[in-house]
């Protein structure tokens, strides 16, 4: 990696003193009754959009909200995360109703150095999605430079994350920076002992990111319904569990690379089952190689919990992406809680992948005793899968 840890100029590296910024922002937060129901990314945004004011920019932020398919659709609009983010910033955030022509540009140019504003979803043209070059040029037309901070969005090869990098000077801004390298440098080059656990309901979801993450590892802990794939192509018995098809003969490749390459495996040893995923379904704790016919493993059992705390004990940093079990339902949720609050309280460096994981964890309310919590879903599972981002990929390189 290079000095600045990313590869790849960043917010810090510009004198914004002056400059029209166009910012992108993920600022794709859950509405409720027309106001923003969970801020958390809007205030991940905030280090960024402060920096660039204080440092006399004119802030032209944008972003995606939802997934309108390229039309207009009101219950999408941007509206109230303007709102609240200016509640946050503590300073208007000037609204425009469109996010290029004349609404835009003249909300855009009527700015101060100091000032910001938020452009109306970008979702709502089909030429984002479609990384159209005549509105990524749009777009640009506001702006002397663009900063991108939409982790959660870096995946994706849009208008405003990859082709409007392409026509002004292009820095990342503090929190992509800072997903960046926990959940790519960090695990390029990892304090050891270092420790993944992963979870979630499919293999098929997480094998990429298991088979990227494998090289690196001291310790691989599974649970979560990918699990089963693993212990039944260990022989266990996994009663009715869902096991994908055609899935066994990787588990037991993982399997066989993580014995060949010294990585220390841990499998549920006890999970809590049920006849049917219902919080009124009657639960048992049972071993996890012997789960009765027509029962599923629903959540890993109090001594897999008992066994994943030793094992991670004495790690110097561990990744967790995927709950242990169906956490949305209390009597399966015991595992991914058990867990969140064992990593909390280590002395080492823990970093928690966005969507489900993240959620666990803020439901604990434990964010802050993690050294990460990812805002993004899709963007830190592909992060972690190795994959180029190209929202990230698109950014100016660092000078070395
Ligand atoms: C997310 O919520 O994961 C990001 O904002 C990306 O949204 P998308 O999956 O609709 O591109």
């Amino acid at each position: 990696m290079s000095a600045d840890g990313i590869g790849k100029r960043t917010v810090r590296d510009l004198d914004a003193a002056g400059l029209r910024v166009l910012l992108r922002a993920d600022l794709n937060a859950p509405l409720d009754g027309g106001a923003v129901a969970d801020d958390t990314r809007l205030r991940e945004s905030l280090p960024t959009i402060r920096l660039l004011l204080d440092g006399g920019a004119s802030v032209i932020v944008c972003s995606h909200l939802g997934r309108p398919g390229g039309k207009r659709d009101a219950a999408l609009s941007l509206a109230p995360v303007a709102a609240r983010l200016a509640e946050l910033l503590g300073q208007p955030v000037a609204f425009a109703d469109d996010c290029v022509g004349p609404a835009a540009d003249a909300v855009a140019r009527a700015l101060a150095p100091g000032e910001a504003a938020l452009l109306e979803n970008l979702r709502f043209h089909p030429g984002e999605e479609a990384n159209d070059a005549a509105f990524a040029a749009a777009l640009a037309a506001h702006a002397d430079a663009f900063v991108n901070d939409a982790f959660g969005a870096a995946h994706r090869a849009h208008a405003s994350t990859a082709g409007v990098a392409a026509l002004l000077p292009a820095v990342a801004g503090l929190l992509l920076e800072k997903e960046a390298r926990y959940l790519g440098g960090l695990v390029a080059n990892p304090p050891r002992p270092f420790a993944a656990v992963v979870g979630g309901a499919k293999v098929s979801g997480k094998i990429a990111a298991i088979d990227h993450l494998l090289p690196k590892l001291d310790r691989l802990l599974l649970g979560g319904g990918m699990a089963n794939a693993f212990l039944k192509a260990g022989g266990a018995n996994v009663g009715a569990s869902p096991v994908e098809d055609g899935l066994l003969d990787a588990a037991r490749a993982i399997l066989d690379r993580a014995a060949a390459a010294g990585v220390a495996m841990h499998l549920p040893v006890d999970v809590v089952v049920a006849e049917r995923i219902a919080a009124d379904a009657p639960a048992a704790v049972v071993p996890a190689h012997a789960v009765p016919d027509g029962m599923m493993a629903l959540d890993v059992g109090p001594a897999t919990l008992d066994a994943f705390g030793k094992a991670l004990a004495d790690a110097a940093a561990v990744v967790w992406n995927g709950p242990l079990g169906v956490f949305e339902l209390a009597p399966f949720a015991g595992g991914s809680r058990g867990l969140a609050h064992a990593l909390a309280a280590l002395d080492a460096v823990t970093v928690v992948g966005g969507g489900e994981t993240a959620a666990v964890v803020a439901r604990e309310g434990l964010a802050e005793r993690f050294t990460h919590v990812s805002t993004g879903g899709g963007a830190s599972l592909e992060m972690l899968e190795g994959k180029e981002l190209p929202g990230l990929a698109a950014l100016d390189d660092a000078v070395v």
